[in-house]
């Protein structure tokens, strides 16, 4: 039996949330990206939980949500002037900063590194419930490991089940990809993982990010098989998408063609399931996740996914479809494949 065939409570009791996490157990919570499973960032037992639901390794660090921006002395220490101008500016929002760990963080939530990602997430369901807890709360996104992440009550319930010990329920994301990770911990600011604020309104405050360095730590969302759907995907540009359609179908797949409306519009000739998304990056990135669950379910071999224009949010998408195109667990044993 898996776990997901039993329904965990669901509602939108804040206090009844924070009881549970006071007392060791699991929320999920809607943020404005996706929605997050939730522990008690000072509990290694249910921070230990969290991992063994979720199937993540222990060396996958978590990002810590805090209801105010005011708490970023009391989870963080040796604050740059960068960390606490991104902060200041992008607070509540889909920001992730990583900074030096206070010992306010235990180390299982931060796989035992010396830095802490830490985000306030804009979302007024969350910040209730992460004021109404008081504390901080770790949180990855609460899908299983290597999955894609959750744009709705019903993805978490469909994906964890009872494993959950309280589901926090409110209407989809407003952005619907994850958050941006900055690394301001060590002097300037580098881009880890692009995501809900954009490169360009970072670059804005900041000047040029600088890439992530090849001594950072591993982190999940830097592996290619990340947001995997079932079905494969494969990521191509606009102009390619037909033939690429073209040669599967003639080879007998069933495939399944995700793109713009416009970009659809363009090949009405398509031998593929179309699955349109709206042309704008920001609708999306917010239709996305939910439109690669729905070809899933479908029952699709293939997946031929549009690459958008990489500018704005359309670098997070980009990243996201060629994450999900990436090699999966089994296919390569020398890739660290997760
Ligand atoms: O939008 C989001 O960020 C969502 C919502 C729930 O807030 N959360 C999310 O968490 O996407 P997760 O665990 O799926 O991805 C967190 C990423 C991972 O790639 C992790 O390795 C990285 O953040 N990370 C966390 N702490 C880090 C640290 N100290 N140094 C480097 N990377 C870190
Ligand atoms: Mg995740």
């Amino acid at each position: 039996m898996s776990a997901a065939s039993k329904e965990p409570p669901r509602g939108d009791d804040v206090e009844r949330a924070a009881a549970v996490l006071r007392a060791g157990g699991l929320v999920a919570f809607p943020t404005e990206t996706v929605y997050g499973l939730g522990a008690d960032a000072a509990n290694a037992a249910a921070l230990a939980r969290l991992y063994a639901v979720k199937g993540r390794p222990r060396s996958h660090p978590l990002i810590v949500h805090l209801g105010d921006a005011r708490e970023l002395d009391a989870w963080g220490t040796d604050l740059s002037s960068t960390a606490r101008t991104l902060a200041a500016r992008f607070w509540p929002g889909p920001l992730t900063l990583i900074v030096c760990r206070s010992a306010r963080v235990s180390p299982v939530a931060t796989a035992e590194l010396s830095t802490v990602g830490l985000r306030v997430p804009d979302h007024p369901l969350a910040r209730a419930f992460l004021r109404a807890f008081g504390g901080g709360v770790a949180a990855p996104s609460a899908n299983r490991y290597g999955r894609i992440s959750p744009t709705s009550a019903a993805h978490v319930v469909a994906e964890l089940g009872d494993a959950v010990d309280y589901v926090l329920e409110a209407g989809r994301p407003r952005v619907g990809v994850e958050s941006t990770i900055v690394d301001v911990s060590r002097g300037g600011a580098a881009l880890l993982r692009a995501g809900g604020v954009t490169r360009e309104a970072l670059e804005a405050v900041v000047g040029p990010l600088q890439r992530a360095d090849a001594h950072a730590p591993a982190a999940p969302g830097t592996t290619p098989s990340h947001y995997a759907p079932r079905a494969r995907l494969v990521a191509v540009s606009a102009e390619e998408l037909p033939a690429a359609v073209a040669a599967l179908a003639d080879a007998g797949v069933r495939v399944a063609a995700l793109a713009s409306s416009a970009v659809l519009g363009r090949s009405p000739d398509l031998r593929a399931a179309t699955y349109p998304l709206p042309n704008d990056a920001e609708g999306m990135a917010r239709e996305l996740y939910a439109a690669m669950r729905e070809v899933d379910g479908a029952g699709f071999d293939v997946i031929v996914a549009a690459l958008p224009a990489e500018v704005g949010l359309g670098e997070a998408i980009a990243d996201r479809l060629r994450r999900a195109a990436g090699p999966r667990a089994g296919d390569d044993p020398e890739h660290d494949n997760e």
